[in-house]
């Protein structure tokens, strides 16, 4: 018989014994996530290549004392399994993989490219294929889509024992891809083309993986923020320019992203699998998109 009866809101959306790990978790959105997390009981392992900058995260924002500062690079193969080896170690599975950790680089052509007013498709040219310009996509590529793949492939059999070990009857292991609204913007004065483009694929990649791994139990959802105050977003819109940025009038917070990742985490977004969760005040609304 179907029943009406829901668990209680703090049994639903309890994160309380989870152990997850968190990519760029030591500033940022991924800061954001990870402390959300803690502060709510889970374990969560918060990664970085600065060691002194996960540190200096667990040191401030530990309620619990579960946030654990490890250093590793995600677009490193040995990196990724030394940091499997601890937590293995420590813990010897885990319930939630976020890919957070990402790069933005190669700012042109918003940051001035001469256009077509100017008749010098030449000078517009060789402002795109500006010193670096190609080997920066190379670097987006790299940590915002192809280490995103290969740490899930790499932390596989961890998301696999999480399985035996569900923090909450009924939820299964997840991997949690952070894309971007850039990705759905087809407007020319979108952030960069390399970031734009590869956060794209940072989408597909996360409906893909949902399939790819369903018959391991192991769900797959993209997070698509907006604008979120971090090193990456620091100084890009003014506080002036972001009423007219986000039809919200404001940036997200902890309690923004934080919330989303209580329900994605929890029993209460347990049935949630291959989705895309928009999160970005209503600004995608104001161009034109794919969405
Ligand atoms: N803030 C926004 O408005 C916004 C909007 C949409 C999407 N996003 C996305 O949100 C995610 C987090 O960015 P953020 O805005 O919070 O910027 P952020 O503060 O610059 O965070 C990026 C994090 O990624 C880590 N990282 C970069 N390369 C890494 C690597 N090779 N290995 C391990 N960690 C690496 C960085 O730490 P280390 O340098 O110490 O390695 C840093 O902690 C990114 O994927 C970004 O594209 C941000």
């Amino acid at each position: 018989m179907t029943s009406f009866t829901a668990q209680p809101i703090s049994e639903l959306f309890s994160v309380d014994g989870l152990v997850a790990v968190v990519t760029g978790g030591g500033t940022g959105i991924g800061l954001m996530i990870a402390a959300a997390l803690e502060q709510n009981g889970a374990t969560v392992y918060i990664v970085g290549r600065r060691l002194e900058m996960v540190e200096k995260a667990a040191r401030e924002h530990n309620r619990h004392g579960k946030l654990i500062p490890a250093q590793c690079d995600v677009t490193s193969t040995e990196s990724v399994d030394a940091l499997i080896a601890t937590v293995q170690e420590q813990h010897g599975y885990i319930n939630l993989l976020v890919n957070n950790a990402g790069v933005a680089l190669n700012h042109l052509p918003a940051t001035g490219a001469p256009g077509p007013e100017t008749g010098d498709i030449a000078a517009f040219q060789s402002a795109l294929l500006g010193a670096g310009a190609r080997a920066d996509w190379g670097t987006t590529f790299g940590v915002n889509v192809t280490a995103a793949y290969y740490t899930t492939v790499q932390f596989l059999a961890l998301l696999d024992a999480g399985n035996r070990r569900p923090h909450a009857p009924g939820v299964t292991s997840q991997v949690v891809t952070v894309a971007s609204l850039a990705g759905f913007r087809r407007d020319e004065k979108n952030f960069t083309v390399s970031y734009a483009v590869s956060k794209a694929a940072a989408v597909h990649l996360g409906k893909l993986l949902a399939n790819m791994l369903k018959g391991w139990q192991i769900r797959s959802n993209v997070i698509a923020p907006g604008i979120f105050p971090s090193e990456m977003s620091d100084g890009l819109v003014s506080e002036e320019a972001m009423k007219a940025a986000v039809p919200l009038g404001r940036q997200g917070d902890i309690n923004d992203m934080g919330g989303l990742i209580l329900y994605l985490a929890s029993r209460a977004g347990a049935y949630i699998n291959g989705s895309v969760q928009l999160i970005d005040g209503g600004r995608l609304s104001l161009f034109p998109s794919t969405y």
